[in-house]
């Protein structure tokens, strides 16, 4: 990327704003276009999720291959993952996961998810090993919430689980891994501990179904993984390695980031300084943080807000309803009425309110279900998982939806 804006699994700054279209290509994977979308409706028989639609999860790697094999009758498997590095995850953090529940659905599919309190143990340094587990708990509960299917579910901890299958796999990965690769993808040298420097190989190995004997047996089964587009170079260099070993490549979904409330083009995280919305924040919070700290494209006196209306592309409200208003007719009102000024930012502002909190509320209803004894059920992997599919019978898609595909604008600049 350019001097002023940096893109690694760990850390992600800016200051010119992120060129999405650009780290496509830098990254070499590809953009999802409508026919794609579409594809996906006519294969999986599921009306596109909105943030396909919408452009937010706009990037892939040979999705086809997932989409080609589930077509065929084969099981495909999702793979995600979570650093516990916060006690509650904020709303950024829950766009993979959410996401990954809509496509366990879509697919039948068998989720796992790696939490990797060894990542953060190596990459964050005032954390305890103990501490970096105890999170990966609280944090999985964060996680069942959002609603995966217990029987279809494994999530595992590195530092409770790293041994038998997943550690071979581990182990021909770090085999195909060379020091000067780490260098080149990630950035890392010789003065990064040994745990950093390995890291990667522990993050990819996943994506190979042979890591994972208790659920596949010796199956070789087609692995996508949803992932923020950060965490792309894992799957990269997953994808060579799939190659000399003779394993299924995995194909991969990318979104952009959430933005932070005070900025369009930033990432929401919990580590820094930006104002971000926990996933347990009470109402007043949520209010709160978006009514004082949401940067609004709106014009700065209400005479040049009705004469020139507001700036979308820059509205962080906006964005979140882009997000979070599953609604499309009514975005599209919000958009034309708010982009011409007949909208005022504080309506803007308090509908964002009432969506983001319906998020967060519901949420929070489905977290406090979510016992440390569901936590283990989840976490045990010496049980039997259901690898059967549904017999899906969904009417045909409506015109208006298959319309939408990539030709959504999600700034409506074509609505007068
Ligand atoms: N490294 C990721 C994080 O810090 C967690 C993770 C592990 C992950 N495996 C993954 C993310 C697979 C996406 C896909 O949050």
């Amino acid at each position: 990327m350019d001097g002023e804006t940096k893109i690694t699994p760990w850390e992600v700054t800016t200051t010119t704003g992120i060129d999405y279209l650009k780290l496509i290509r830098e990254f070499g994977c590809e953009p999802i276009d409508g026919k794609l979308v579409r594809r996906f409706e006519r294969v999986t028989r599921m009306k596109a999720h909105p943030w396909l639609r919408r452009g937010i999860f706009f990037s892939h790697k040979d999705l086809n291959l997932a989409l080609d094999a589930y077509e065929r009758g084969e099981e495909i498997y999702l793979y995600t993952g979570r650093g516990p590095s916060s006690e509650s995850l904020h709303l950024g953090h829950m766009v993979p996961f959410m996401f990954t529940k809509y496509l366990q659905d879509a697919f039948d599919a068998v989720v796992i998810i790696q939490m990797t309190d060894d990542e953060k143990y190596y990459f964050k340094e005032k954390l305890t090993l103990d501490e970096a587990n105890r999170l990966a708990k609280e944090n999985a509960k964060d996680i069942i919430a959002c609603g995966f299917t217990l029987e279809k579910t494994w999530i595992f901890s590195n530092l409770e689980t790293v041994g038998g299958s997943l550690y071979r796999t581990i182990v021909q990965v770090m085999r195909q891994t060379s020091g000067n690769l780490i260098k080149g993808i990630y950035g890392l040298d010789l003065n990064n501990s040994i745990g950093q420097l390995s890291w990667p190989c522990f993050q990819a190995a996943p994506a190979f179904s042979t890591a994972f004997s208790n659920v596949f047996g010796d199956q070789h089964v087609q692995c996508l993984v949803p992932m923020a587009i950060d965490q792309y170079p894992y799957f990269r260099m997953a994808r060579q390695i799939a190659e000399k070993l003779g394993y299924k490549k995995p194909a991969t979904i990318q979104s952009r980031f959430l933005p932070s409330l005070e900025q369009v083009h930033d990432k929401a995280s919990s580590t820094g300084s930006k104002e971000v919305i926990f996933m347990n924040d009470s109402h007043d919070a949520v209010s709160r943080k978006i009514r004082e700290k949401a940067f609004s494209g709106g014009g700065l006196t209400r005479q040049e807000h009705v004469e020139k209306g507001a700036n979308l592309t820059v509205d962080v409200p906006y964005h979140y309803l882009l997000y979070f208003l599953d609604n499309d007719n009514e975005l599209r009102d919000i958009a034309r009425e708010y982009g011409s000024g007949r909208m005022m930012t504080s309506e803007i502002k308090k509908k964002t309110i009432e969506v983001v909190w319906n998020v967060v509320r519901e949420h929070q209803e489905a977290r406090r279900l979510v016992t440390s004894e569901i936590v283990q059920q989840y976490m045990d992997p010496n049980r039997s998982f259901d690898h059967s599919r549904r017999h899906r019978e969904i009417g045909e898609l409506s015109e208006e939806d298959q319309h939408l595909g990539f030709h959504f604008d999600p700034y409506f600049r074509h609505v007068p």
